[in-house]
């Protein structure tokens, strides 16, 4: 077992559950990669003060699989802030059948645009 600890806030939580499984009983990479999604959007919009999409989804890298009863721990730190976008570092950790050993499973970096009303960017607020 690693001495790794999860790098960033944590921004979610959830548990794995037996409609997101593949046909061999792991957890589809889609579902953990739109709930790194969900993290992304939560971090990069309460930053951003407002509304943000994803443009970029970088370095996603599946490490270990996720099993129905893991809960998933999605971790994010904010790096680069350009003018409209910010960089999210996203790390996806599962606890083993709801409280056992925790590993990390996913990790990626994700950019996040602050959007206006019409889906245009929009600068990101200097930081309080
Ligand atoms: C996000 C969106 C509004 C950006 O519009 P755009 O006209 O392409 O905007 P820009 O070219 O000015 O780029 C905006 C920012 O994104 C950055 N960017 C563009 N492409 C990028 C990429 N591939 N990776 C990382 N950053 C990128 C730009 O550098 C710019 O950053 P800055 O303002 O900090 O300098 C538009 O592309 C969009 O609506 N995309 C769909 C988003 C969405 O629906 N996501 C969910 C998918 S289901």
């Amino acid at each position: 077992m690693s001495d790794e600890l999860p790098q960033g806030d944590l921004t979610l939580r959830t548990m794995a559950m037996p409609a997101d499984t593949n046909a061999s009983g792991d957890i589809f990479g889609g579902w953990v990669l739109s709930q790194m999604d969900l993290a992304g959007g939560i971090s990069a919009g309460q930053r951003a003060e407002g509304r943000v999409v994803t443009i970029a989804v970088d370095k996603m890298k599946f490490i270990q699989p996720v099993h129905v009863g893991d809960v998933l721990c999605i971790y994010t730190e904010i790096g680069r802030i350009g003018t409209s976008s910010m960089e999210i570092k996203l790390e996806a950790w599962a606890l083993r059948h709801r409280f056992g050993h925790r590993e990390k499973v996913t990790e990626a970096i994700f950019t996040m645009v602050a959007v206006d009303e019409n889906g245009k960017p929009r600068p990101v607020p200097k930081a309080h």
